[in-house]
């Protein structure tokens, strides 16, 4: 299959990389220099010995794949969308965002949309060398109505060593992710700690489980059952620098807004723990001169 991914972040390396093994893989960049780094080098997961050759262009180079793979940050996905309209002829466009904040975007979309997580950890080390932290599953799930094979999709993506699955109801999906992110995310941030410190520090801990019941009770999901969702990503994933810390450290524009913003915004009822996180990452974005 012809699959292309956007992004060259740490999760557009590491898909990359994997897929590249079996399908026809154009990886697509911003960057002139990034694209000619991945030409040259290719791709260099370091917890293995294979090296993936992939092509290599940039998002303005766009061909038509059998499926598009978007690993962007929230913040890009408008963007990426101007260069998908373009090029109007993909057979499935699968986003795999942290975050609420592209749905909106995505009702817009004439073509087969899937939604997915990553649960894998990931570091991108420098353009073409990415960490695998933590192992995890790609879950996919139908955004567009009648989409019909995405099982036949499934199959073709997955793989012993990089499992990607296909789960009924992408709302659930989504949601079950966007507590992990509301937990680990902004506490990383604010106290510039890998994941794993999280439960190592049991002051941090009374934070995240404070954060994991509010935002369960806005989504009406089970608190103990996230509670013990999101400790276990925190120790799959321990090693790993959170995406926000990553960002605050960049410095660049989190993406707080789609996480704990997006929980704000949809809660009915004052949640005292969110709104301080919130205000602490949108106060060390302008402390670090981060402007969008
Ligand atoms: O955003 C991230 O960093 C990741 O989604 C996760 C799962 C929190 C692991 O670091």
């Amino acid at each position: 299959m012809k699959i292309g991914i956007i992004g060259g972040g740490a999760i557009g390396l590491l898909v990359s990389s994997y897929l590249s093994s079996v399908h026809d893989v154009t990886i697509y960049v911003r960057r002139p220099e990034q694209r000619e780094e991945l030409i040259k080098d290719g791709i260099h997961v370091t917890n293995s010995s294979k090296v993936n050759c992939v092509r290599s262009l940039t998002i303005d180079e766009m061909n038509k794949e059998d499926c598009l793979i978007i690993c962007t940050k929230q913040q890009q996905v408008q963007d990426v969308l101007q260069h998908i309209h373009n090029k109007n002829n993909h057979s499935f466009l699968i986003f795999l965002q942290n975050g609420m904040g592209h749905i909106d975007l995505l009702k817009k979309i004439g073509q087969p949309v899937l939604v997915g997580i990553v649960e894998h950890g990931a570091l991108k080390l420098d353009d073409h060398t990415v960490q695998h932290t933590g192992n995890g599953m790609i879950k996919l799930a139908a955004f567009s109505k009648g989409i019909l094979d995405i099982d036949r999709l499934v199959f073709e993506l997955n793989q012993p060593e990089f499992p990607v699955v296909a789960v009924d109801g992408w709302r659930k999906l989504l949601h079950g992710k966007l507590i992990v992110n509301a937990v680990i995310n902004p506490l990383t941030a604010m106290f510039g700690v890998r994941n794993g410190d999280i439960i190592a520090n049991p002051y941090i801990y009374e934070l995240a489980k404070a954060l994991c019941r509010e935002t369960a009770r806005v989504l009406e999901l089970d608190f103990p059952e996230q509670l013990q969702c999101v400790t276990a990503v925190i120790s799959n994933t321990s090693e790993n620098v959170s995406s926000m810390l990553k960002d605050i450290q960049a410095p660049r524009q989190t993406e707080i807004d789609a996480i704990t913003g997006y929980i704000l915004t949809i809660s009915k009822k004052e949640i005292p723990y969110t709104t301080f996180v919130y205000h602490s990452v949108k106060a060390l974005e302008m402390k670090k001169g981060i402007r969008y």
